[in-house]
């Protein structure tokens, strides 16, 4: 029985991963960081919460990063954790760094000091790509010019694991990801936003839907999905790089026209745009070319545009009315910080 460490267990895709695994018949260990309330929604929420081996430690600590491997003694490690908000990469952009880039090396030390027949799988990020866009699709060659403290310490934590695959002869595969979500997808990020709030608001619990730039398009795919192209690059002989996308791009108004049409309700009547949400630099479109993954993983994406849209609309129809019926579930009632006292911190002109 083979040994996985994901770090970022408590995520999206750390958790779809963890289920993953343990179909296959994976001991699953996960490093998780103590909060003073706990995280474990998601787990719960897949039923998978008592079956995996947690361990507290936090990425920016290296006792914990040498502790977690000595405890878990992984074949694969799953790097997944960061601090992974664009948005809020622009507030705190050394924290960022310190969790988002240089926790990458951390790991790579201790595989290279103590694990060296270990696998590793970074999770790289179509934010890398930035600015480069030139109306193709961008694939594993195209040129990377960040645009966030976040995409700027992704793109640290991607060159270390090529530095090390390639200097230390060690088995790193990065995931080039593009944007994926879910039911289960953080409530800040613009899709759960955007279906949380249609939701609240046929339930006449909202009035508006506050967003920035609507503009901005996405190469959307569906998270579970993508957990499986992780796994796949970990069963290669040998380490690379693979963009992991759906080759189609929309806007975010387009995401949110389908999710409030869904509900038979007309989004112009509710939007209002709202600076606070508009970033000082902001990616304007991401489309990826996933032919290699095709090509050497068998990967490719299955669920459509419409479908994500449909499926995370649904669930959040789901919980707002058990939320009324006043059912208990797994997942808390998610609520942004109160609007009307959310300052940020880039919007303060000197
Ligand atoms: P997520 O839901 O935000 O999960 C991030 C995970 O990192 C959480 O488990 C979080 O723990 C953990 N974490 C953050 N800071 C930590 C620290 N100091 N010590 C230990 N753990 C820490 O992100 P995701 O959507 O699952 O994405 C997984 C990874 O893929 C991330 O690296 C992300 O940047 C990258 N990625 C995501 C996408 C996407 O579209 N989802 C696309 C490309 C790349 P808490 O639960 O305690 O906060
Ligand atoms: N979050 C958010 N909130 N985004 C908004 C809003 C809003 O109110 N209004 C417009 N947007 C726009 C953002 O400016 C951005 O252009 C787009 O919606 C998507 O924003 P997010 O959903 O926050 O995701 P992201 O693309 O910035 O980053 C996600 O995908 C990356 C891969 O490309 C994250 O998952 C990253 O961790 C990941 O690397």
């Amino acid at each position: 029985m083979k040994n996985a460490l994901i770090t970022g267990i408590t995520g999206q895709d750390g958790t779809y991963l963890a289920k993953l695994l343990l179909n296959k018949g994976y001991n699953v260990y996960g490093l998780y960081r103590r909060l003073s309330t706990p995280n474990f929604w998601r787990l719960q929420d897949l039923n998978i919460y008592d079956k995996i081996n947690l361990i507290s430690g936090d990425l920016t600590d290296l006792s914990s990063i040498m502790n977690v491997f000595k405890v878990s003694q992984p074949d694969e490690v799953y790097h997944l954790a960061a601090q992974s908000f664009v948005e809020a990469s622009f507030e705190s952009p050394l924290a960022t760094a310190e969790v988002t880039g240089l926790s990458t090396t951390r790991i790579l030390e201790a595989v290279k000091l103590f694990y060296n027949n270990t696998k590793v799988y970074y999770a790289g990020t179509s934010e890398m790509y930035g600015s480069s866009y030139d109306s193709t699709s961008l694939d594993e060659n195209s040129v990377f010019k960040p645009m966030s403290p976040y995409a700027a310490s992704k793109l640290y934590g991607y060159w270390i694991s090529n530095i090390y695959r390639n200097g230390y002869n060690l088995f790193v595969s990065s995931g080039i990801l593009f944007n994926h979500e879910s039911q289960i997808r953080g409530i800040e990020f613009v899709t759960r936003k955007i279906v949380n709030d249609a939701a609240k608001i046929y339930y006449n619990l909202e009035k508006k839907i506050k967003l920035g730039n609507i503009n901005a398009m996405r190469d959307w795919g569906y998270a579970p999905e993508y957990v499986e192209a992780m796994y796949k690059m970990l069963q290669k002989d040998k380490p690379d790089d693979y963009v992991i996308a759906t080759n189609e791009t929309h806007s975010v108004k387009e995401f949110l026209e389908e999710a409030f049409n869904y509900i038979g309700l007309n989004y112009e009547k509710y939007l209002e745009i709202d600076k606070r949400f508009i970033r000082p630099l902001d990616v304007p479109v991401l489309k990826g070319d996933y032919s290699k993954a095709k090509r050497e993983l068998n990967w490719e994406p299955k669920t459509k545009f419409k479908d994500i849209v449909k499926i995370m609309m649904d669930a959040e129809l789901k919980r707002w009315d058990g939320y009324l019926k006043g059912k208990k579930f797994a997942w808390d009632v998610p609520n942004y910080p109160n609007e009307n006292s959310l300052l940020k911190t880039y919007m303060v002109k000197k």
